[in-house]
């Protein structure tokens, strides 16, 4: 599959995390195992922007995922001023596009720490996805080398002056429309991915990012 990589602050620890997931080692792992998450996690759910006014009444919630956002959710060092993904659900497998803007005051490098959260909601609440082997909501000790792992870099990155592995200097980088595609089918759903990246004892970067995956 496209393993790619898109990078600034922790955009990268989300994204990439979502292609490894989509890994074919990753497929098997689903099959393979029978816990209830992982049911929970191969399962499709409904995205909320779809259901009814009854639905939300029953369960008892107002507060509804009804479209693609972003949030820096902390960090002193990175950040995005700009996130856009398109279609808003995506769909996969399938083509999307990917833009983005961001800054980073420092430069990066080996090793660098991050940390994934994955929330799928369901009835309501969100569900944390656990780890499981490298996959779900895992803490990295040197994400440098989950991106070594990365077989390309997409063109616009690559122009942008960030590049898809470390070190990354600073600077601020604006990357507009990455054609990308997701070659996997992904269970549909709402999903809230919250990844951290701390470097030398500083907290980098957070990026809380709401995504929805519908067929
Ligand atoms: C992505 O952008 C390209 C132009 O670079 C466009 O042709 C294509 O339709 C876009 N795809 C989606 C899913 O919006
Ligand atoms: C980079 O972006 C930051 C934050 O948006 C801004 O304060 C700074 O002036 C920018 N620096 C350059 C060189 O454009
Ligand atoms: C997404 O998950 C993070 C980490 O658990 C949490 O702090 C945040 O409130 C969640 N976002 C939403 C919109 O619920």
């Amino acid at each position: 599959m496209y393993r790619f990589c898109w990078v600034a602050g922790s955009v990268a620890v989300i994204v990439a995390a979502l292609a490894i997931q989509g890994s074919a080692s990753f497929r098997k792992l689903i099959e393979d195992d029978t816990e209830l998450f992982l049911n929970f996690l191969k399962h499709d759910v409904l995205p909320e922007r779809y259901r009814s006014t009854e639905y939300f009444k029953n369960i008892g919630k107002t507060v509804k995922v009804q479209a693609f956002s972003f949030k820096n959710c902390g960090g002193n060092f990175a950040g995005i001023s700009k996130l856009q993904v398109v279609p808003d659900p995506l769909k996969l497998p399938g083509n999307f596009n990917v833009s983005a803007i961001g800054y980073m005051k420092e430069g990066l490098k080996s090793p660098l720490q991050a940390s994934l959260l994955i929330h799928k909601k369901a009835a309501g609440v969100w569900v944390k996805i656990p780890c499981i082997g490298d996959f779900g909501s895992c803490d990295y000790d040197d994400f440098c080398e989950i991106l070594d792992m990365a077989s390309e870099c997409p063109d616009a990155i690559q122009k942008s002056g960030l590049g898809c592995q470390c070190p990354f200097k600073q600077g601020n980088y604006s990357i507009p429309n990455i054609n990308m595609y997701g070659s996997f089918g992904f269970p549909t759903g709402d999903y809230n991915l919250t990844g951290t990246l701390h470097y030398q004892g500083k907290y980098v970067a957070c990026l809380e990012i709401i995504l929805t995956i519908a067929t």
